[in-house]
């Protein structure tokens, strides 16, 4: 085995652990035929559950078709509709004579011109004339619709990072498009996640909103304790190490059950441990990690004000009244009118994650360098 433990591509199988009561939420949905909503912070391991979920469904359910959207890279609309058109036929068809098949029979207005991406070689991509598109949107958005009725398949639309459609030019108005057509689709589930948790909470629960009450929301938190202590213990057994459960849970703690960054740590740990583990392997990993993260997170602590890092100072020292007097003379962090737009900039910088009245970090790595190599508080 290579590695027992995976982190920065998506967790399946065996990288996979925990999150069945998410997977049958979203079954349970998906075959109602309700959209769903999932919204989590970056890699807490939304795409993961979504590819975990579809597996399991199809193998139940062969009728079944995820199609995957990705919107990380998208601007505007005509990228959108080039995207989820392409996906919507490489989802449907089993080869590129299929697919060239496939944009024949249900494009009838528009004629897309359809391309091999040389890498990976399977992939097809389809492009539209702008001009000839927004005559013809239409039948763009309901491409799915019109795929799954004649193919008489149930089609699960899935668009990560969703949030992204809010920086397109006219955002709002595509927004109300897309979501008059969608509406209309009897044949289709659609999935949408993304990481910006204050964006998609106004997509979806502001009235005023095109896609307000499009479907159920899941808010998906990180993976407790309990489940990581077995998953680690197990992973170590079956590459033929030993890790005690205190370690394992302590490798836990200290990423803050954050999936990522506890998978990364326990792949260092594994690589420290030539039998099994001891707490100075635990102690070396996190220190290598420490070292590979130092230029990237010198770079992230140069683009911060005096005020900003004054405030992840106090949140260092698990301060919790930013606003109190105290807190605001210790840490010189100005007036506490100063706070709210501190805490809006390192939000937006995802440095922190502001729900009610706490904040955390969202990166619990960034927290352990800020503190031993940057204020050198231990
Ligand atoms: N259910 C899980 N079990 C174990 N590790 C997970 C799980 N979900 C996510 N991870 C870890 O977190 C990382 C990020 O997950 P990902 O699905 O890409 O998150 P997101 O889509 O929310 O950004 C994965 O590479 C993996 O290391
Ligand atoms: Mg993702």
């Amino acid at each position: 085995m290579a590695r027992p433990f995976n982190y920065g591509k998506l967790a399946n199988e065996d990288y996979f652990t925990n999150r069945d009561r998410e997977s049958k939420w979203l079954e349970t949905q998906i075959n109602a035929g309700i959209n769903c909503m999932l919204i989590s912070p970056r890699r807490w391991g939304k795409s993961s559950l979504i590819l975990h979920t579809a597996k399991r469904m199809r193998r139940k359910n062969k009728q079944l078709v995820f199609c995957f959207i990705d919107l990380y890279n998208i601007r505007s609309e005509q990228e959108f509709l080039q995207l989820y058109s392409s996906a919507i036929i490489k989802a449907t068809s089993s080869s590129f004579e299929e697919a060239v098949k496939n944009v024949k029979s249900f494009f009838k207005q528009i004629i897309p011109s359809v391309s091999l991406n040389p890498d990976p070689a399977s992939e097809i991509e389809l492009s539209f004339n702008w001009k000839e598109l927004q005559k013809n949107m239409s039948e763009v958005l309901n491409l799915p619709n019109k795929i799954a009725h004649q193919k008489k398949i149930q089609l699960v639309v899935c668009v990560d990072e969703f949030q992204n459609i809010s920086f397109m030019e006219d955002g709002i108005a595509f927004q109300k498009k897309m979501r008059a057509h969608w509406q209309a689709h009897q044949h289709i589930s659609y999935v949408l996640y993304g990481s910006r948790r204050h964006l998609m909470m106004e997509f979806f629960t502001k009235s005023s909103m095109p896609f307000y009450k499009f479907g159920e929301i899941l808010f998906l938190e990180k993976i407790a304790e309990e489940h990581w202590v077995p998953f680690i213990v197990k992973r170590f057994k079956e590459t033929g190490k030993t890790i005690s459960g205190a370690l394992a849970a302590q490798i836990a703690k200290l990423m803050e059950n954050h999936p990522y960054f506890v998978q990364q740590l326990a792949q260092a740990v594994w690589q420290h441990t030539s039998k099994k583990t001891i707490a100075d392997d635990l102690t070396q990993a996190i220190e290598e990690l420490l070292d590979q993260y130092t230029i990237l997170y010198q770079k992230e602590a140069d683009m911060l004000t005096n005020y900003q890092l004054n405030f992840l100072k106090a949140l260092c020292h698990k301060e919790t009244s930013f606003t109190s007097t105290a807190v605001l003379n210790n840490y010189n962090l100005g007036t506490s009118t100063n706070i709210s737009r501190i805490k809006t900039a390192l939000q937006n910088h995802e440095i922190i994650d502001v729900l009610g009245r706490q904040v955390s970090f969202n990166d619990p790595m960034f927290e352990i360098w800020l503190k031993k190599r940057y204020f050198k508080m231990e």
